[in-house]
């Protein structure tokens, strides 16, 4: 019986001793089989020739255009939404620009000035300010307007008669500047009963004229009018 039992043992074991190359030989033909396959999916051969399923170039032809007219469409589209848009851009700018340029409302407001001439008495002088300077107007009486016109006007060093300064004899209108070096001058004052510049002795005479000193013209008449009875308008 132990005979047996030792044989059968033997038996199996060179049954099992056979069986495990085969496996051994089965298992390896896999992991070869399977390297084989991912050599052959990441090389390229130069020389096979055959198209790879991994070379092929996809197709995106559902995704592109229908077509050149629906592209002509959208670049239309494209070109007319920048154009708006920079024409907007270029009209704000420019916009923005000409706001700053322009003169604000205070400087509009100096641009002309009102004076009321019922309020000056004759014989008198106002100084007002406008455009940051001082004008002179001067509400002359008839002696003073006889005396501008007595003047010859030849012998003047700038040659003007009275009536080319004024619009009306009673009202001399002229800035308060010297021609010389642009000090303002001191009224019913100097030699000729006109305006003395104090800087360096110059002498206007009562039509604002030049007569002696070393102011080279007469005092300048500024841009004004008369739109009503009473009313001056400078500017
Ligand atoms: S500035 Fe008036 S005389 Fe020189």
């Amino acid at each position: 019986m132990a005979t047996l039992a030792t044989a059968s043992r033997l038996a199996l074991r060179s049954a099992a001793s056979i069986k495990a190359p085969a496996v051994r030989a089965l298992s390896s033909t896999a992991v070869r089989g399977s390297d084989a396959s991912a050599s052959a999916s990441s090389y390229t051969s130069p020389f096979k020739g055959t198209e790879q399923k991994g070379n092929k170039i996809p197709d995106f032809g559902k995704y592109m255009s229908g077509g050149e007219g629906s592209n002509k469409v959208f670049q239309y589209f494209m070109v007319g939404t920048m154009g708006a848009l920079t024409a907007a851009g270029a009209k704000s700018t420019v916009q923005e620009f000409l706001v700053n340029m322009s003169a604000s409302a205070d400087v509009l407001a100096m641009a002309k000035v009102e004076v009321d001439l019922n309020a000056i008495p004759e014989g008198k002088n106002v100084i007002i300010k406008w455009r940051g300077k001082p004008v002179f107007i001067r509400h002359r009486t008839q002696s003073e307007i006889d005396q501008a016109n007595k003047v010859n006007v030849a012998s003047l060093r700038d040659p003007q008669a009275d009536e080319e300064r004024v619009k009306q004899p009673e009202w001399l209108v002229m800035l308060g500047v010297c021609t010389h070096l642009g000090c303002v001058p001191i009224g019913e004052a100097g030699d000729f009963g006109g305006w003395f510049c104090p800087c360096h002795g110059s002498h206007y005479d009562i039509s604002g004229r030049i007569r002696k000193g070393p102011a080279p013209l007469n005092l300048e008449i500024p841009e004004y009018d008369f739109p009503e009875e009473g009313k001056l308008i400078i500017g």
